[in-house]
């Protein structure tokens, strides 16, 4: 099977290719943004993928999306950080950390401050906030020196990063957050030189990469995008022109991935990995989770080298052994994906061969 295949990159060795995929589970204590104590157990059970890319972490408060998100900003943080990673290397895997600002798909009732973004487009839809879902609010738009702070914000946060033992940082470009809002046009209606034409409105990105990457090594920096994908209120119709040029600018660095999410809205991936020569990591993002048929199937096609899986990995914490034999998937409620409650966390057991075998003569 190609997925228990080990992937050698220019700055990546994993034993197979099979990634767990960032997930917000939104555990954290919420007044001071330190993971839960069961984070470290949570991420070590699943320490066998090839690579775990961490839940969304903020790089500072301000770009903190929701209620129970952990950050990386903090000495506190990163030593209960420094826990997790140690758990993960000790059962021998390797984690990202995912360094994520929200940009305008915030609220005053989540960090306590009207959200930024590019410019002042409120996002339709309403938002999560402690106590239930909310209206959005109009966000303000980011002053040019601000801008420069930000990227700092994630300079910052990927040094605390590798100093708490993560073995990278990926970059949240997707999903409609900061970095996707400057690529948009829809959200970016900025006029000067960050807004306006592809090359104006990828310059955020390349900043926050060119920032990260000198503070850590490009080898150690990743970029998850999602081209195309209306989360979030986003439009992004001219996003082969926008995505061509980023990828053009980012093949100067020799980063450790790149992650692309494909949608069946914009099917970017068979598009954009003619572009890519280096590493990629692709997941799909439709109603059902992304299967082991159709990770096999990008990978023997050339589409990805490394595939992540996210919904799946929620029950299955031993997903590459359950690959392996064939075993029956385990799938967990949604009331359990996000949220303060303890179970759905860390009580999904490995696969264990003779209890499926007794199940199943029992059925018989
Ligand atoms: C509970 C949950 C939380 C998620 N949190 C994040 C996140 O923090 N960062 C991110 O980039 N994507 C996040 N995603 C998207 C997943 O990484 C992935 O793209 C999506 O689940 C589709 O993959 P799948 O079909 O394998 O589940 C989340 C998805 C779920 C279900």
């Amino acid at each position: 099977m190609r997925l228990l295949e080990e992937f050698h990159g220019a700055a990546m060795r994993l034993p197979n290719r099979v990634a767990m995929a960032p997930m917000t589970r939104g555990r954290a204590d919420d007044k001071t943004g330190v993971p839960h104590p069961l984070t470290a157990e949570y991420y070590a059970q699943r320490a066998r993928a090839g690579l775990i890319v961490s839940e969304g972490v903020w790089v500072t408060e301000t770009g903190k999306s929701g209620p129970g998100i952990p950050g990386l900003a903090t000495d506190r943080q990163a030593e209960a950080w420094r826990e997790v990673t140690e758990a993960v290397h000790e059962e021998g895997g390797r984690i990202f950390a995912q360094l994520w600002h929200a940009g305008r798909v915030s609220h005053p009732g989540v960090m306590g401050r009207i959200p930024v973004a590019p410019s002042a487009v409120r996002q339709a839809g309403r938002i999560f906030v402690a106590g239930g879902w909310t209206e959005t609010v109009e966000p303000r738009a980011l002053g040019e020196d601000e801008i420069g702070e930000v990227v700092q914000d994630f300079a910052a946060a990927a040094r605390r990063a590798v100093d708490a033992g993560f073995d990278g940082v990926e970059l949240h470009g997707a999903n409609g957050y900061l970095i996707q809002e400057f690529l948009a046009r829809n959200t970016n209606r900025r006029e000067d030189r960050y807004g306006g034409s592809p090359a104006a409105r990828i310059g955020f990105p390349l900043e926050v990469v060119a920032a990260v990457a000198e503070q850590i090594g490009a080898a150690r920096v990743a970029l998850r995008i999602s081209p195309g994908n209306p989360e979030n209120d986003i439009v992004e119709d001219d996003w082969k022109k926008v995505y061509s040029r980023l990828l053009t600018e980012l093949r100067r660095y020799e980063l450790a991935y790149l992650h692309v999410i494909d949608t069946p809205e914009a099917e970017a991936l068979s598009y954009l990995r003619p572009l890519w020569p280096g590493a990629l990591v692709a997941n799909l993002r439709s109603e059902e989770p992304t299967s082991r048929a159709e990770g096999e199937s990008l990978i023997e096609a050339g589409l990805a080298d490394v595939v992540a899986f996210g919904r799946l990995y929620i029950a299955n914490p031993d997903l590459p052994a359950r690959f392996a034999l064939d075993a029956p998937l385990a799938s967990a409620d949604h009331a359990v994906y996000y949220g303060a409650r303890l179970d759905g966390y860390t009580d999904f057991p490995a696969f264990e061969p003779d209890s499926a075998k007794f199940a199943c003569s029992a059925r018989s």
